[in-house]
């Protein structure tokens, strides 16, 4: 295990041409070094780190081509985001006879409850019954944080002898339970005057708080979003690093939000310093096939499965994006105190369903009642397991079988009765449960079977539900049925792809921000349920907007959260939703590896808000031409709240915009 955080100085495959030339040691500029902490502080790793492995072997192939090439360094800084669930963390403790305990718990992942719980009390898992019937959202804050609820509610109440509840308060919550890994990249990118990216070297430290939490795994994750474009030679240093912060955990989205959002900021830099059109750029660093099958090797598909071209071209159409970037431009010559800017955005999100439990039971009365491993946490995985349910017994009724519906129940995660449910995360629990759901119905189905021929024989006509299951309790058929689905290794992992254009207007006087417009384009595959998968995709984009503009969930130089209210807290309110939102969910067809050839869709959207952040900074861009003063090449941290913008436009102090008007030697003079 690595116990330091910093990395040595990297060697980086330079961007002027190959071999041993083109390889030197990278010293970046003073200010450039990530700095060195304060004791006690960011100086120790979790032991991530230093290349992936296969990465390097890209340096070894790739960025060869000849041509004039350009080496820009800078540095990116994410902050932070609680997750702001409606229900904070809550437990309710029972214990009850022979030392067992059962435990009312609000968490996405009952087992590892129940697994620390028995731990901490020294008595079998087998002794600990979690319970979660549903959860007051989640989005990740309840995979890995519920646990210490839970066990001190546990703990007291096996102390004590008699029931505990416990809950945390809002401001407690946001204190204990971290949120999403701020992070700092610093990047050295080549690229050729065509925009064409050759080279790319970073540095990234993430902070992961006090303990490691899932924040091992944060490395990964934010390599994969960053590899949406075609970087050629890509090398990367990342430490994790233990921090005094209360410990970071998973936030929808986590990783591939700040990956992503660095590749954007490498993008437009490149864009800017080229002086083209950062769609442009974008469009000329997109992965071919061939490339992507190099970047994500188990996990690309078949070509006819990387639909992101398709979906770039068609929302560039959809969205009207040439003739509104012309009217933009407009806008912004006729306008001093108000700018607009455009932004388009690409999605690429590695997924990986885990293996999920079902059970399907028929009881006397023909009522139905399923148990899944995944637990409801408002993304609707109920609704796909009932419908999965009925679509599959409705193999017995050719003709449909929603009549079903109205008799089913599916019941709460209980760790004792359906075993190994495991964790619910990734946006993958509904498919995975859907597809346990679906075997378990199969052997049911096929029990059932026999039993139908044997009564339509008998009829001569058709046999309704309740005649069937009568038959089947007399012939006595086993009526529950149970199942375990593992994927297989086509299916351990795949890409989503999607992509966002939004359009913002900016006062440069406040730095208010408007969401004038949105339109988003994501590939769900065959959707399980294109209502929910809707109010889903929708629902991650505000919620990543709060991310990139709004939110920081601060902490002071002594790793106390200050950000502990909704005084000092904003999450996203009705003026965050751009004033026109257009989601489309787009249905592309088969895909044979997939559960009924449906995609995943709980976070992938998140990312693609940051279309609205790029937007924002081409509006900055647009001030600063406007005033000739500063810099066009600059880079927006996230978040961007209206102080940032006011500060990026150079509005924020008086003196220095009369400078720029009267001219700073007139001034001096007076
Ligand atoms: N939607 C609601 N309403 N509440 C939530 O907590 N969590 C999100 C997403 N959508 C969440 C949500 C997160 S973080 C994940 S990983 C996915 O739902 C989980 O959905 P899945 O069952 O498809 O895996």
């Amino acid at each position: 295990m690595t116990m330091s955080s910093f990395p040595e100085e990297p060697t980086i495959v330079d961007a002027n041409g190959p071999g041993e030339q083109g390889r030197r040691r990278y010293n970046p500029p003073e200010e450039e070094h990530p700095p060195t902490p304060p004791a006690g502080t960011e100086n120790q790793g979790f032991g991530v780190g230093v290349g992936l492995g296969e990465e390097e072997g890209l340096c070894k192939v790739l960025g060869r081509e000849r041509g004039r090439r350009t080496v820009l360094r800078e540095r990116v800084k994410l902050a932070s985001q609680y997750h702001f669930y409606m229900e904070t963390q809550t437990a309710l403790a029972i214990p009850d006879e022979d030392n067992t305990m059962v435990v009312y718990s609000s968490t996405q992942y009952p087992e590892a409850v129940q697994s620390v719980i028995a731990r901490c009390l020294g008595i079998p898992f087998s002794n600990v019954l979690v319970i979660t019937r549903r959860v007051g959202g989640g989005f990740g804050g309840k995979s890995f944080r519920s646990h210490t609820v839970a066990t001190a509610a546990a703990l007291c109440a096996f102390k004590l002898g008699r029931p505990v509840r416990m809950y945390l308060n809002r401001s407690t919550d946001m204190i204990m339970i971290g949120g999403r890994h701020p992070i700092k990249a610093y990047y050295s990118v080549g690229f050729k005057s065509d925009g064409r990216i050759t080279a790319l070297h970073l540095d990234i430290l993430i902070n992961a708080g006090i303990s490691p939490d899932m924040s091992p795994l944060m490395p990964e994750y934010i390599m994969s979003g960053l590899k949406k474009y075609n970087w050629g030679a890509l090398s990367f240093d990342i430490k994790v690093c233990k921090t005094n912060n209360t410990s970071k955990s998973a936030m929808r989205a986590p990783g591939d939000t700040q990956g992503s959002f660095v590749a954007e900021a490498i993008i437009e830099h490149v864009a800017t310093a080229l002086s083209l059109d950062a769609n442009s750029v974008r469009q000329r660093n997109f992965h071919t096939y061939d490339s992507l099958v190099m970047f994500y090797p188990e996990s690309a598909g078949e070509a006819s499965t990387y639909t992101l071209h398709s979906i770039f071209d068609k929302l560039l159409t959809t969205s009207s994006y040439r003739h509104r970037a012309e009217s933009i431009k407009q806008f912004n010559n006729c306008n001093k105190w108000r700018k607009r800017g455009i932004s388009c955005v690409p999605l690429i999100l590695k997924v990986a369903p885990r293996p999920a439990p079902g059970r399907v039971s028929v009881l006397n009365d023909g009522s139905i009642v399923v148990e899944v491993g995944g637990v409801e946490i408002g993304q609707g995985l109920w609704t796909k397991v009932q419908q999965m349910t009925v679509f599959a017994l409705g193999q017995l009724w050719p003709d449909g079988c929603e009549f079903l519906l109205d008799r089913m129940r599916v019941l709460q995660a209980d760790t004792l009765n359906l075993i190994q449910g495991g964790l619910t995360a990734g946006s993958t629990s509904s498919e995975s449960s859907c597809a346990a759901t679906l075997e378990a119905c199969n052997l049911l189905v096929g029990r059932l079977k026999p039993v139908m021929e044997k009564l339509k024989q008998q009829s001569g006509g058709g046999v309704s539900w309740d005649a069937l299951i009568a038959q089947a309790v007399k012939d006595n058929v086993n009526l529950s049925s149970s199942a375990y689905w593992v994927p297989g290794q086509e299916s351990s992992t795949y890409l989503n792809y999607g992509a966002g254009v939004s359009e913002v207007e900016i006062d440069l006087l406040t730095g208010t921000i408007t969401s004038l417009r949105s339109d988003i384009v994501y590939d769900c595959g065959k959707s399980l349920n294109p209502a929910v998968d809707l109010c889903q995709i929708e629902g991650s984009f505000i919620q990543g907007i709060g991310f990139f503009i709004n939110e920081e969930h601060e902490t002071n130089v002594d790793g106390l959260v200050v950000s502990d209210s909704t005084w000092v807290y904003k999450i996203p309110s009705v003026d965050t939703i751009p004033k026109q939102f257009n989601a489309e969910v787009l249905n592309t067809g088969f895909h044979k590896n997939r559960v009924l050839s449906s995609k995943a869709c709980g976070e992938p959207a998140l990312v693609l808000a940051s279309s609205v952040h790029c937007a924002v900074r081409e509006a900055i861009r647009a001030a600063r031409k406007e005033f000739g003063s500063l810099q066009l090449t600059f880079q927006l941290n996230v978040p961007a709240p209206m102080t940032l913008v006011k500060e990026m436009c150079g509005l924020d102090i008086v003196d220095k915009y009369l400078m720029w008007q009267v001219g700073s030697s007139s001034l001096k003079r007076d």
